[in-house]
C-alpha cells in the first residue's frame, strides 16, 4: 500500500464524524449505532439522509452545508476517498455530517427500520449483467425498505443510461411512485423537475443541488460530455419486490 493511502487510514482513525465498523460488528449482527445516530452521532432528531458510494463525499458535504436542519452520512467502503470528506467536516466542524465506512450489503445491520429519510445513490457503477450488485436492484430495495421511513424517497444521479432505465423499470415494475425522471437534466427544462411533487424532506435547497454540485466522477463525465440522468421515487412497496421485465440489450452503458 501506497505511504499516502497509509497516511490517510491513520487520520481516518483521529476522525470523530468517521465511523468504521469491523466485519464482526456489522455481519448478520446488529451495530450498536443502529437506531442510534440521531441520539449518539447528532447529538439531534433532525432527519437522516444518506448516501450511497459518496466516494469523496462532495455530494454529502454540500447537501449538509445547504440544509442545516437534516443530518448527512456518507457510505462508502474506500477510505482513502472517504478520507477527503470527513477530513473537510472535522476542519470545517460540520455538525450535520458523518461518514460511514462500509459496504452498503451490511446497511441493514446499521439503521433501524425509518430511521432514514432519503437515500441518494450517486454515479454508482451500474453492475451491467450483475444485478445482484446493482443498487436498485430487488435484493438492495429491500436493504432500503428496511431502513427508510414509510414514504422515503431514492435518489437516483447518474451518468449511466443502463442504469437509470433499469431503475425506471424497476420502479414501474414494482408500482413505486416516481416523484422525477430525466434523462438529460442540464439539458431538461429545471422548471420541469422544480414542477415534480416534493423531492426532499429537507426543502428546496436539495433540489437546487442536484444542478449545482458535481461530484468528482460527474465532473468527468460531463467534461465527456455524457448526459447526466435523474429518478426519484418512493420506496413503499408491500411484498417481495420483482426484478423488471426490461430490454437490457438496447442500452451499452
Ligand atoms: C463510481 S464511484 C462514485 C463516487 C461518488 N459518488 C462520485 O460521484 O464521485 C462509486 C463509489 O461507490 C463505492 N462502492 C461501490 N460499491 C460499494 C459497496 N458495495 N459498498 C460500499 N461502497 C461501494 C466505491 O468505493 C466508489 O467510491
Amino acid at each position: 500500500m501506497g505511504k499516502d493511502k497509509l497516511r490517510k487510514f491513520k487520520e481516518n482513525e483521529t476522525f470523530r464524524c468517521l465511523v468504521q465498523p469491523r466485519t464482526e460488528e456489522v455481519f448478520r449482527v446488529d451495530h450498536p449505532l443502529k437506531g442510534h445516530w440521531g441520539e449518539k452521532v447528532f447529538g439531534n432528531d433532525r432527519p437522516v439522509v444518506v448516501e450511497l458510494g459518496c466516494g469523496k463525499g462532495e455530494y454529502t458535504i454540500d447537501l449538509a452545508l445547504r440544509n442545516p436542519g437534516c443530518n448527512y452520512i456518507g457510505v462508502d467502503i474506500k477510505g482513502a476517498r472517504l478520507w477527503k470528506g470527513a477530513k473537510y467536516a472535522e476542519e470545517h466542524s460540520l455538525p450535520n455530517v458523518a461518514f460511514l465506512r462500509t459496504r452498503i450489503e451490511f446497511i441493514t445491520s446499521l439503521f433501524a427500520p425509518g430511521e432514514v429519510s432519503e437515500i441518494w445513490i450517486t454515479f454508482a457503477d451500474p453492475q451491467i449483467h450483475r444485478e445482484k450488485k446493482r443498487l436498485t436492484s430487488p435484493l438492495f430495495m429491500e436493504r432500503y425498505r428496511d431502513m427508510l421511513r414509510g414514504g422515503g424517497i431514492v435518489h437516483l444521479k447518474t451518468d449511466s443510461r443502463y442504469l437509470h432505465e433499469y431503475s425506471v423499470a424497476m420502479a414501474r415494475q414494482n408500482g413505486l411512485g416516481i416523484l422525477a425522471e430525466a434523462t438529460d437534466i442540464y439539458g431538461t427544462d429545471r422548471e420541469r423537475l422544480y414542477a415534480s411533487p416534493m423531492l426532499s424532506v429537507c426543502g428546496r435547497d436539495a433540489v437546487d443541488a442536484l444542478f449545482e454540485v458535481q461530484t468528482f466522477y460527474e465532473s468527468q463525465y460531463l467534461a465527456q460530455g455524457i448526459p447526466i440522468t435523474y429518478l426519484s421515487f418512493v420506496i413503499d412497496h408491500a411484498g417481495p419486490y420483482l426484478s423488471p421485465d426490461w430490454d437490457e440489450d438496447r442500452w451499452e452503458r
